[in-house]
């Protein structure tokens, strides 16, 4: 089994761009399923999520091809229009594909995405939103089957703003006759820059960024895109450098969507020099705690974020108070923490973390994606030899998480453990 090996302590110094954003890049890569040609796809980080949902591509039909950080999708040989359940399994977001197969071939066949680390999963809003187009949806034996003849656009207001189902939303949309109004619609940057590709493709479509979007549909031809970057894996080496002390410069980032993280660490003592697509932060430990970190729907405070910053003010000093509004079970990896000599209370939605002297090196299991960043943050504070297993979740979304940390001078490295 593969491990990461840290050994804590060392401060963290150097520069590096950020990798492009995972949650924009696998959207996109269903939005390619709708163009009648070929999609470029360029920034695209080398990720397990993204490895299946070119599996995915690749299975209904598409030819895909990548150099380094191009890839290259020819959707006019689509030939398929379902996902079967192992595909399914390997990455519980290709619900995304819904829209973008109904879209384009007018019906889709997928089976139950199910719970996931994070809790269950549902997409009621998803099918709700297609049905408002006109789809209709049936689940039976765990599979979800979708038809519409023809979708048509109409009025569709998402019960909250969810991500993925305003992306389906859109996808599908893109496709319907006539025009859709999409009201309280989730604002996230990846939001922003779907909408960017499919206009580039000819799609009229606009207001993505604010609660409402209109969809008019047309074009779908030939395009170039460039993936915005990855404001999470920014947060997370923002949180690296803040839990070790040090100090960083990120390239290729948007400093206005990681606002609320910036903010929390200048409020806990990090020093920031803000450009347009550059920042640098300045880290002296030990950080101060913060005033309470409430995760909301973008703008607010990121949920993804939430792990990180939480292992970045574990030896802060005073208690830190963290709130989860978007997850339910987004705090299984706070026990592993605790096993670093952590001290954190967990009383539902709520996280108090009181700041320890000092943390110790311990073996500890990822839980999630970044639940299991988190618990490389923390490592990478503490004190001694962390050996941190089940990096299939962190692999999912971090593209070279060691040798960016490496070119800081962090002491980490991937081991083969044959225990
Ligand atoms: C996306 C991101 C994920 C991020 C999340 C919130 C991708 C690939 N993933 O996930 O990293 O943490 O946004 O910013 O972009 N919900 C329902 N019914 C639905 C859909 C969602 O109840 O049909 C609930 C979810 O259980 C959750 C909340 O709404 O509690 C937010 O989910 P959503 O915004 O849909 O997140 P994802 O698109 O799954």
């Amino acid at each position: 089994m593969e491990k990461l090996k840290i050994i804590g302590g060392r401060t963290l110094f150097g520069s590096l761009e950020v990798q492009g954003a995972k949650n924009s890049v696998l959207p996109i890569l269903a939005a390619s399923i709708l163009i009648d040609g070929e999609s470029r796809i360029r920034n695209c980080p080398a990720l397990k999520d993204v490895d299946a949902a070119i599996q995915i591509l690749r299975h209904l039909g598409c030819k895909v091809s990548r150099f380094d950080n191009d890839v290259y999708i020819d959707a006019t040989t689509l030939s398929k229009n379902d996902i079967p359940e192992t595909l399914m399994r390997e990455m519980r977001s290709s619900v995304i594909f819904l829209g973008a197969i109904l879209g384009r071939t007018g019906e889709a066949i997928l089976s139950m995405p199910g719970g996931c680390e994070l809790g269950p999963r549902p997409i009621d809003l998803h099918l709700s939103a297609l049905r408002s187009l006109g789809a209709e949806i049936e689940e039976r034996n765990g599979k979800i089957y979708c038809k519409a003849g023809a979708l048509h656009g109409g009025e569709l207001n998402l019960d909250s703003p969810s991500v993925g189902a305003t992306e389906n939303a859109m996808l599908a949309a893109s496709c319907a006759e006539g025009e859709t109004v999409i009201t309280n619609a989730a604002r996230e940057p990846e939001i922003e820059d779907l909408q960017n590709f499919l206009r580039r493709s000819g799609v009229r479509i606009k207001g993505a960024g604010s609660s409402t979007i209109l969809v008019e549909g047309g074009g779908r031809h030939d395009l170039s895109h460039e993936i915005i970057p990855d404001r999470i894996a920014a947060a997370t080496y923002l949180a690296a450098v803040a839990a070790a002390g040090g100090k960083i410069q990120l390239r290729n980032i948007v400093p206005s969507h990681i606002k609320t993280v910036t903010d929390a660490l200048q409020e806990a003592g990090c020093a920031f020099d803000i450009g347009a697509s550059e920042l640098i932060m300045h880290a002296n430990k030990p950080l101060k705690a913060i005033s309470p970190i409430i995760t909301r729907p973008y703008p607010g405070f990121p949920t993804d974020a939430q792990p990180p910053l939480l292992a970045s003010v574990l030896c802060g000093v005073g208690t830190t108070v963290f709130v989860e509004n978007i997850f339910e079970n987004r705090y299984r990896y706070v026990d592993e923490l605790t096993r670093m000599g952590a001290n954190i209370r967990i009383e539902g939605r709520v996280a108090m973390v009181t700041g320890v002297k000092r943390l110790r090196g311990a073996h500890v299991g990822a839980t999630d994606l970044r639940g299991g960043a988190a618990l490389v943050v923390a490592a990478l504070g503490a004190e001694g030899e962390s050996l941190i297993s089940e990096l299939h979740h962190i692999d999912r979304g971090y593209d070279g998480l060691e040798t960016v940390l490496r070119s800081l001078g962090a002491e980490i490295v991937r081991i083969e453990d044959l225990e």
